[in-house]
């Protein structure tokens, strides 16, 4: 069977997997909502929000949608898959590949997340969750620990919910600030945990709630500045494969991880069809989890998708049917690598509307989209993280180079980008 595909959201994740769905000899019409303008060049984009979700089921009647695809995670924490699957104008066949709300609290409520790791016996750091009325238990409960002092908010707070501080001080003072309603309704309950330190990658699951399909791993590089210093951003450049990741720490991953996980959705009874994301700590070569997300990683999936070579639109369609065991997957053995350009400023205050040039002449690249529209024909940017420069080799070395050979080819003012994504994890035999 062929499918009528649509891809929701618009970021350089949904690009990247629209780039790899476009490949496949199993799409039939494909359509994204809303898109951008390098996701337009692979299929139809509709104008409107991701979490609109009477504009959503309008379109998957309308365009006789065989398949749903969801980039970021606030629709899934909505409830999208729920409203769809629930109304009488949609097909019962729909294929969904996204969890519904119960199961994306994995991502949507840190305290339901640890609860539940808990319960399965999944290595992460201790932690305890206080209400806002708590908020003298919890004060008391940060001088039990030792610097550095990690307190999230619950909920999603776009990427931006966990502060970690060293004094005891700015713990107390972010404990206020999450209570006093910094992150809005995020912030109803916090969680402080313990510290963990070490090197952080992240995994990637494609389920159908019993089984599943590894997919490359990968390293993202959130802060700003070289060096990984500056403020956090939503991710300045990825990698894969992360050299760390030997065959012994992958089956720790697979076994102390990945696969309690999918068991623990068949104990709670969730019914999981679609990706998670398990955002790891290697602390001295074991594996911890840091958190869970319902969704790919961005910039990780730009990286990622370079690397699949088999067909992830069969895979996405055996997962949201309960068929993944019929699948494998084929990666490929060399490097992908992403850098992104950004605009001045960001991620402070930064301008939009800026015409980029120089993307034409970017052989051997791949850039993706992320924050980019068109203004009277000309591709102008339109976000912080405005392109994806990606490119797939032999070696890490080999991308990383080519990748910098060319980047500054491409150009808007005040664009910006690391100049160093990539280096640790080429010289990563230094470091043992
Ligand atoms: P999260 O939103 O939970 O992924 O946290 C954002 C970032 O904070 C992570 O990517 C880590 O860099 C850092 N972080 C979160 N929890 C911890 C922890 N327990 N120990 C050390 N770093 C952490
Ligand atoms: N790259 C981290 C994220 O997508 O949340």
């Amino acid at each position: 069977m062929k499918y009528n595909v649509l891809l929701l959201g618009s970021g350089g994740r949904e690009h990247a997997l629209a780039w790899k769905i476009a490949q496949s000899p199993l799409l039939a019409e494909f359509y994204a909502l809303p898109g951008n303008p390098g996701i337009a060049s692979l299929a139809e984009c509709v104008e409107g929000k991701a979490d609109d979700f009477e504009l959503v089921r309008r379109v998957v009647v309308e365009k006789n949608i065989d398949m749903v695809v969801c980039g970021p995670e606030d629709p899934l924490a909505g409830g999208l898959k729920n409203f769809l699957m629930s109304s009488p104008e949609v097909r019962k066949d729909l294929l969904f590949v996204g969890p519904d709300r119960d199961a994306a609290r994995l991502e949507g409520s840190k305290d339901f997340a640890k609860e539940f790791m808990t319960a399965n016996g999944i290595p992460t750091a201790a932690y305890r969750s206080f209400s806002a009325d708590e908020k003298d238990d919890a004060a008391a409960f940060l001088e039990t620990l030792r610097p550095p002092y990690v307190v999230k908010a619950d909920g999603l707070a776009a990427g931006k919910g966990v502060i970690i501080s060293d004094s005891l001080e700015e713990a107390r003072a972010s404990l206020d600030s999450i209570f006093g309603g910094k992150f809005g309704e995020a912030g109803s309950r916090v969680v402080i945990e313990e510290y963990l330190a070490g090197v952080e990658v992240s995994f990637f699951v494609l389920t159908d709630g019993s089984g599943y399909l590894l997919l490359p791993e990968a390293k993202d590089y959130k802060r700003i500045y070289d060096g990984d210093r500056g403020p956090n951003t939503g991710g300045m450049g990825s990698v894969s494969p992360v050299p760390f990741c030997d065959s012994e720490f992958v089956e720790k991953v697979r076994t102390r991880i990945i696969e309690p996980t999918i068991s623990g959705f068949q104990k709670a009874g969730m019914d999981y069809r679609g990706f998670v994301f398990f955002g790891l700590m290697n602390c001295g070569g074991d594996p911890y989890v840091i958190e869970y997300n319902v969704r790919m990683g961005d910039p990780e999936t730009e990286s990622v998708m370079l690397r699949i070579e088999s067909d992830l639109l069969q895979h996405m369609a055996a997962a949201a049917r309960g068929k993944i065991a019929d699948e494998s997957i084929v990666v490929s053995d060399g490097a992908a690598m992403t850098c992104i350009v950004v605009s001045g400023g960001y991620p402070g205050n930064y301008k939009k509307g800026l015409p980029i040039t120089g993307l034409d002449r970017l052989d051997g690249l791949t850039v993706f989209n992320a924050g980019t529209s068109v203004k009277d024909g000309r591709l102008v940017t339109s976000g912080g993280r405005v392109l994806a420069v990606s490119a797939k080799g032999r070696s890490l070395e080999e991308v990383r180079d080519r990748i910098y050979s060319r980047i500054d080819m491409i150009s808007f003012e005040g664009a910006s980008h690391r100049s160093d994504i990539g280096s640790d994890m080429i010289n990563w035999a230094d470091h043992d």
